[in-house]
């Protein structure tokens, strides 16, 4: 019998694990510029949170959440994505009566029943922001902003913003009714999804990805000639300070994005890509009413979720230099006994003095250290034999240059601080 990982799902091994790690380090730093703080949410909730908060006439409630009943036959969902579990902690603890605005991020992996294919897996991983309590416009950009600076400090190229505004629930209510008078007449010629969706949920049929219903939903209306002066004036002032801001956007009105708790303000982060499948790397928008509808009061909100997955793939696509920390500085190599046996203390030393070291635990030959030092890409070698034990000495050997020096045993710090700059 053997096992394999269940379909839809990656192990990340040790050297895929170091971009993982300078992506995660990025994600960091940015939000501490931007004054966001980490928050750490379960990876599953109770089932009814999502129906609620993603919305049940959503592909995710319908059809890709991963509900299990525990063993207290409580229905709990595997988390496909982040915002609802964010928002259900700022109510449960009451954030909202504290400074505002709240500015929350997290990272960590999601899951949905999909099809997997490339860029397109049942557990993913996302970096996600959530921003509490404010109305201004000026925030919904920053947030776009946010997630722009993060993907440039990646080195990812060629990345668009599309935008746009699903308005309030009363505009939306009003624009369904168009896109249903619309689309009835050609309901036969739409694909079976969409067919499903006209009289659930209209607005899903503008992105589908069948062309004959792409090609009908071209002529339908757009709601951005639905809009009363207030979200129109919203949608005016978020794009004002995208421009002023520099950031690359086009306006789509046929965006709709996958989840119900959009109002005003929707984007995506589209990078550009062959493989059009996983070229979306993120999306998000403001969500005015999801704060109350998960019991809370009314509060404003607005985030992202970034793909990590999808960006990772990305990056390698464009052959982006990812910087990753491998250098091992010191390795020590030995002879005989007595400085085999030494070297054990020699390593703690180094380690607590701050230093990446290493040594031989397979019993090589000297050749054999010198080779797997080599291979380690060690900077220096540390050649201790007997003798120079003795005399308490040890031999430094730069693998870069070559230069070989015998210094003190007890310089050794001393001696590696001065060459490998922190
Ligand atoms: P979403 O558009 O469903 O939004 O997901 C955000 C991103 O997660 C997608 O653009 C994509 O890059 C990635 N993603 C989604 N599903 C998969 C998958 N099966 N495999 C790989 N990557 C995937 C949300 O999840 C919202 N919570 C975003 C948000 C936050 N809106 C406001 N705040």
């Amino acid at each position: 019998m053997s096992y394999r990982v269940p379909r839809g799902t990656f192990d990340i091994l040790p050297e895929e694990v170091k971009i993982w790690h300078w992506v995660e380090k990025q994600a960091q730093e940015i939000c501490r510029r931007y004054q966001y703080q980490e928050i750490r949410t379960p990876m599953f909730e109770h089932t009814e949170l999502f129906v609620r908060g993603v919305g049940d006439t959503t592909d995710i409630v319908e059809k890709e959440m991963y509900t299990f009943n525990d063993r207290g036959n409580r229905s709990l969902t595997l988390r496909p994505e982040g915002t609802a579990g964010v928002v259900r902690a700022f109510v449960e603890h009451k954030m909202y009566a504290g400074p505002l605005p709240t500015k929350l991020y997290y990272f960590g992996p999601m899951f949905r029943y999909e099809r997997p294919q490339a860029g397109r897996y049942r557990q993913f991983h996302q970096f996600g922001i959530e921003t509490f309590g404010s109305q201004d416009p000026a925030i919904d950009a920053e947030v776009i902003a946010l997630g722009m600076q993060f993907l440039e400090s990646l080195g990812l190229k060629g990345v668009k913003v599309e935008i746009n505004t699903v308005a309030t629930p009363e505009i939306r209510a009003r624009y369904f009714d168009k896109l249903i008078e619309y689309f009835t007449p050609f309901k036969e010629e739409l694909a079976k999804d969409a067919q499903n969706r006209l009289y659930r949920n209209p607005m899903r049929i503008l992105d589908s990805k069948d062309p004959r219903t792409k090609e009908i939903a071209a002529g339908a209306p757009s709601i951005l000639d639905f809009l009363d002066e207030e979200c129109a004036g919203y949608f005016e002032k978020v794009k004002e300070y995208l421009d002023l801001l520099e950031i690359p956007y086009v306006v789509n009105d046929r965006l709709v994005r996958g989840l119900d708790y959009y109002t005003h303000t929707a984007f995506e982060f589209v990078a550009d890509l062959s493989g059009a499948q996983a070229s979306t790397v993120g999306g998000g928008g403001r969500y005015n009413g999801l704060v109350q509808e998960i019991g809370g009061p009314e509060m404003p909100g607005v985030g992202f979720g970034l793909g990590i997955d999808r960006i990772i793939l990305a990056l390698k696509e464009q052959k982006v230099d990812i910087p990753v920390q491998d250098q091992l500085d010191c390795y020590v190599v030995t002879i005989g006994d007595k400085a085999k046996l030494y070297s054990v203390k020699l390593l703690k030393t180094l380690r607590e003095a701050g230093f990446v070291c290493e040594r031989d635990y397979l019993d090589r030959k000297v050749k054999g250290q010198m080779k797997a030092a080599d291979r380690e890409k060690a900077r220096f070698v540390a050649i201790l034999g007997e003798e120079e034990l003795e005399q308490g000495n040890i031999n430094m050997k730069c693998l870069e240059t070559g230069e070989q020096e015998q210094i003190s045993l007890d310089a050794i710090v001393d001696y590696l601080s001065n060459k490998i700059q922190p």
